[in-house]
């Protein structure tokens, strides 16, 4: 548990440092907001870094992704609520870490 997150942390760390600005952004607000359920892959979401659990998700494209991460949708493995349950977030900010979330999610 502990060296997962330390694993979690440094690549976060390097995501930050390739990515700079944009992700700082992005990677704040997912841990502020998303990470509770796709960190540990809480009530079924999607775990990030998960390639697997992301592949086919991903084959879909970016709209699917960003329309239901906005929207909120029930699918085989759970319930992903609008905008995770923060209403706050704006609809910019939820692509974002959609985005951000698929680029740690990818088969490299
Ligand atoms: C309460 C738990 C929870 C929170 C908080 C949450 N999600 Fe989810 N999310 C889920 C679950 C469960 C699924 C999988 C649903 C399924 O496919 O059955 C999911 C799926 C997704 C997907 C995949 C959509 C697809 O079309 O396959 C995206 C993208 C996503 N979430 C983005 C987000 C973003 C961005 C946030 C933060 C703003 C967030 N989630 C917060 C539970 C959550």
């Amino acid at each position: 548990m502990c060296a997962q997150r330390l694993v979690l942390w440094f690549q976060a760390l390097l995501i930050s440092l390739q990515w700079g600005v944009v992700f700082a952004d992005a990677e704040t607000d997912y841990n502020q907001t998303c990470a509770a359920c796709h960190s540990l892959g809480v009530a079924g979401a999607p775990r990030i870094g998960d390639a697997g659990a992301w592949k086919d998700r991903i084959a879909r494209g970016n709209d699917a992704l960003f329309k239901n991460a906005i929207n909120g949708y029930t699918g085989e493995s759970g319930v992903m609520p609008p905008k995770g349950g923060f209403n706050d977030l704006s609809d910019d900010q939820v692509r974002e870490i959609v985005i951000y979330m698929v680029s740690r999610s990818l088969d490299e």
